[in-house]
């Protein structure tokens, strides 16, 4: 019982996992990030570093209310990648975000 449990708690954990991936890679977000390597835009792992235990203001960056805190130097490059997103749905917005924060 106790594993059929742990066995759906693990399979619920990737989906969510996998449509926060899926959001990141359809709309481009790759191609500019990635998982550890600082490419164009800061690696996942340098994001996830600067928003860890803050996924609220994650959300609000994705939304495009936030400020930049990772490289606000480059803010110029990122700002307009939000407009791609700003509008899904919070439940997608979220997804994104747990798919970012999971890099840490
Ligand atoms: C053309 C390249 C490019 C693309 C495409 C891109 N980004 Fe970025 N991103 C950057 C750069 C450069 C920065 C560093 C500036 C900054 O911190 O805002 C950044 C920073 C970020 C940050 C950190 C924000 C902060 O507080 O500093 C997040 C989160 C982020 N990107 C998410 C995304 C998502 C989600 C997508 C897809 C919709 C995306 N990026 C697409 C270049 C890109």
């Amino acid at each position: 019982m106790r594993n059929l449990v742990m066995a759906l708690l693990f399979v619920g954990g990737v989906s969510l996992a996998t449509d926060g991936a899926k959001i990141f890679k359809s709309k481009g977000c790759a191609s500019c990030h990635q998982p550890t390597a600082e490419t164009v835009g800061p690696s996942l792992k340098k994001i996830a570093g600067a928003y860890a235990g803050k996924k609220a203001d994650l959300v609000k960056f994705l939304k495009g209310q936030g400020k930049a805190i990772v490289d606000p130097a480059k803010e110029a490059i990122m700002r307009p990648q939000l407009t791609m997103i700003k509008n899904l749905p919070e439940d997608q917005l979220e997804a994104l975000a747990d798919f970012i924060l999971k890099h840490k």
